[in-house]
Formats: C-alpha cells, sequence, structure tokens
C-alpha cells in the first residue's frame, strides 16, 4: 500500500502535467480537502467550474456536483474519480413526476435544488443551491412555484417566503434521519453552545437552530461567531475544514450518524488512478445540457 504522502505527491505532480484542477465539497474526507485547489459548497464550486482555466476538473463529490460542473464548461473533461457516488435525495424526482406536477398547476415557476439529475434541470425554470434557495424564490414574478426535489428545504424556503410552495416528497437520508432526541441530549450536554444546521434538516431541528445555512455558510458562522464551541448539524466532513480553520474552537457534531456514504467514496488512491487514466468522465448529453444551463444561469444572473 502507498503511503498518503506518497499519493499526495504523485497527485500534484500528475495534476500540472494534465493541467487539472481539484475541486472537493466540504463533506470531503480531510486527505481529499487537502490535495484540493478549492473546497467549498455547492454554490461556490459551480461558479469555480464554470470560470476555472484548467482543461481538466476531478471533481471530489457527488454525480450531481460533476454534473453541474460538466454543463457549465462542456470544453473541459470532469471526472468524477469514483462514479458510482451518487445522491440519493437527487434520485428521488423522476420525470414524469415533475411533468405531472407542472400539468396540475400550469401558472407556477419550478425552483429546482441543484442536488438533482441534469434532466431535471432541463426540466425547470431556474436551480437554487441551499445558499440561495429563499432569494432565488423571492426573485419570480409567479406566485406558485413547485419545488423540487427535497422537502425540508422547501419547508424553510416556504417560511421566508410569500409565495405558495407546492412542496416535493424527496429528503436527505443524513439530515433527514436526526430526531428532536438528538438536539435535546445536544443541547442539554453543551449549553452555551449555539446549534447550526443545514436547512436539508427536518423542521423540528431547524426551529430549534441558532442558525441556518449552506456548508459554506456554515463555515462562515463559524468563523465570525465568538463562541468557542459549536454544535454543527450536516455532515461529518465539514468538522475538518472547521477545526482547521478555527483551531481554537471546539465543533460537535449534533449526531455520530450524520455521514454521506457517497461521498466517503472518494479516495486519494481513486484520485491518483483517475488521473492516471483521466477518467471516469461525466457528460451530459448536448440537448439535456442546453436546457439544464438555463437553468443554472437563471440562477446566477440573481
Ligand atoms: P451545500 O450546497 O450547502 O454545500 O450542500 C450540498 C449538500 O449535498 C448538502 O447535503
Ligand atoms: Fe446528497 Fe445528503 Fe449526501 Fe448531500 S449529504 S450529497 S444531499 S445524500
Amino acid at each position: 500500500m502507498e503511503r498518503i504522502s506518497d499519493l499526495k505527491e504523485e497527485i500534484t505532480l500528475l495534476k500540472k502535467k494534465a493541467n487539472a484542477v481539484i475541486l472537493a465539497h466540504n463533506y470531503q474526507t480531510g486527505a481529499i480537502q487537502d490535495i484540493a485547489d478549492f473546497v467549498g459548497d455547492s454554490l461556490e464550486l459551480s461558479r469555480i467550474a464554470s470560470g476555472v482555466s484548467a482543461d481538466i476538473i476531478i471533481f471530489c463529490g457527488v454525480y450531481f456536483m460533476a454534473e453541474t460542473a460538466a454543463i457549465l464548461s462542456p470544453e473541459k473533461k470532469v471526472i468524477l474519480p469514483e462514479i458510482s457516488a451518487g445522491c440519493p435525495l437527487a434520485d428521488m424526482i423522476t420525470v414524469g413526476e415533475l411533468r405531472s406536477k407542472k400539468q396540475k398547476y400550469p401558472g407556477a415557476k419550478v425552483v429546482c435544488y441543484v442536488n438533482s439529475p441534469a434532466v431535471i434541470k432541463a426540466e425547470s425554470d431556474i436551480c437554487c443551491t441551499s445558499a440561495n434557495a429563499v432569494e432565488v424564490v423571492n426573485s419570480l414574478k409567479e406566485e406558485e412555484v413547485i419545488f423540487i426535489p427535497d422537502r425540508n428545504l422547501a419547508h424553510y424556503v416556504s417560511k421566508h417566503t410569500d409565495k405558495k410552495i407546492i412542496p416535493p416528497n424527496g429528503y436527505c437520508p443524513v439530515h433527514n434521519d436526526i430526531s428532536k432526541e438528538d438536539v435535546k441530549i445536544m443541547k442539554e450536554k453543551h449549553p452555551d453552545a449555539p446549534l447550526v444546521v443545514h436547512p436539508e434538516c427536518p423542521d423540528y431541528v431547524v426551529e430549534l437552530a441558532d442558525k441556518v445555512a449552506s456548508t459554506g455558510g456554515i463555515i462562515r458562522f463559524s468563523k465570525e461567531t465568538r463562541a468557542k464551541k459549536i454544535i454543527v448539524g450536516t455532515e461529518e466532513g465539514i468538522i475538518y475544514r472547521l477545526k482547521k480553520e478555527n483551531p481554537d474552537k471546539d465543533f460537535l457534531l449534533l449526531s455520530r450518524e450524520m455521514v454521506c456514504r457517497d461521498m466517503k467514496k472518494i479516495t486519494l488512491t481513486k484520485v491518483l488512478k483517475a488521473l492516471k487514466e483521466l477518467k471516469p468522465v461525466v457528460a451530459v448529453n448536448e440537448n439535456i445540457r442546453i436546457g439544464a444551463l438555463k437553468a443554472i444561469e437563471k440562477m446566477f444572473e440573481i
């Protein structure tokens, strides 16, 4: 087995040779975050993917994230080091279901969370991420919004808008499984620590939180707060970055169960293999790409 330092060195060399850039989501392991050129939330990474000048993007995240990069940068080769790294939430909506909702609510606009497949984005009016969902919905002039596919984010948005939100059924298993009891235990144990959570958490968790934010927002909140101990209600990978950037603070995961197995499928060995073989490539059918691009670009205009 190769040593971690050898793997990292080889990755750095090959990356330069291939003119590749490594993007990593905040939920990636510490080892992956350390070799990445950029670490961020979905919105930050999609902005970087659209502007970066590399020939190859090695995307350390899940499929819909790499697919978004491919939609934004068709001239670049986008590689997902483990092609089976998916997002269960993204697959909780089908084109058939979306079309029947559109038929049922012909006056509504479709707002699609980026955690969704390209075909769904292509059938939507505008995309959003957890960082801008409220802003995106409030930017629309229509009064009715079909929000897909996350029901908890849809509920969170509905509390911050006067528009009628037609809710979806999807959910993220990592965030949705948090119980009231998990929150109660942590709050009782650490009464001085603020609780910061992702809006994919259920309403009863969001209600008890001091701050609700995207992973990028959680990073900013943690930097800015004067609290020395913070309870974090999102996927465990973010704790590595939080500790690295705030060595004087303590970060406590709301529940030990908050692990996204798909995010953890990306390893240094797989990144190295991907750089050597320049695959697996994530590509999107051109008709679908153009449709999806429109919905993503509308989001960027806001
Ligand atoms: P962010 O956009 O906040 O990084 O979240 C992505 C995600 O998959 C949350 O589970
Ligand atoms: Fe998808 Fe949830 Fe994993 Fe985020 S944490 S990638 S929403 S399964």
